[in-house]
């Protein structure tokens, strides 16, 4: 049984997208990767750490001769907006003339990504295309290659499934959104 509600940290969350609909969103974008990246070797960059699960779900699905490298990425901390300081760990990548692959989890501001593309084309990368199993509206704005989403959703904190609430949720296999919080009680 998924519960539909949870708390985490002394904040109530509601089920929001169920294991099942996110492997059918997986696989779906997997089919099209698979089409799309036939027969090259891309570099699938997974933005940690909230990308974990999908990229691991997802890469399983990809028959491709592809690199998996990582880098870090985090400007939320322990809040539920961004800090607007995106920073960025990067171990030393060979990217110039590779066709490049990030997989995100989500696309909220679209200030990670921003930083991201600004730092991986700075390399040279012979294409750049990003996979995300999220987007929200405002992504939308600032011309990113997003070339494949699982799923739009509304402006809503969500956790679960690799995203976190001050880094608790990560395990969950559904995905969970904030409830408002109810008038007279604080925030976190
Ligand atoms: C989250 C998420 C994305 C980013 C999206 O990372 O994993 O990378 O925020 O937000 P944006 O579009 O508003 O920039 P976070 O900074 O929480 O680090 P984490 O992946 O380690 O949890």
């Amino acid at each position: 049984m998924v519960p539909e509600r949870i708390e985490l940290r002394g904040r109530a969350f509601r089920l929001f997208v169920r294991r099942d609909e996110i492997a059918e969103r997986v696989r779906a974008l997997a089919e099209q990767l698979r089409h799309d990246y036939a027969g090259t070797e891309p570099v699938c960059l997974i933005v940690l750490k909230g990308a974990f699960v999908f990229a691991a779900d997802l890469l399983r699905q990809l028959p491709l001769a592809c690199t998996i490298e990582t880098i870090r990425a985090r400007s939320y901390g322990a809040a539920m907006v961004s800090s607007g300081t995106v920073h960025i760990e990067a171990p030393a990548l060979e990217l110039r003339g590779r066709d490049v692959l990030l997989i995100e989890d989500i696309v909220d501001t679209g200030l990670t990504l921003q930083e991201l593309v600004r730092f991986l084309e700075a390399q040279q990368p012979a294409s750049l295309r990003i996979v995300t199993l999220l987007a929200k509206p405002a992504a939308h704005h600032l011309g990113l290659p997003l070339a494949y989403i699982g799923l739009q959703i509304p402006p809503v904190f969500v956790v679960g499934y690799g995203m976190d609430y001050a880094e608790a949720g990560r395990n969950l296999p559904d995905i969970y959104a904030a409830e408002p919080i109810a008038e007279g009680q604080s925030g976190l």
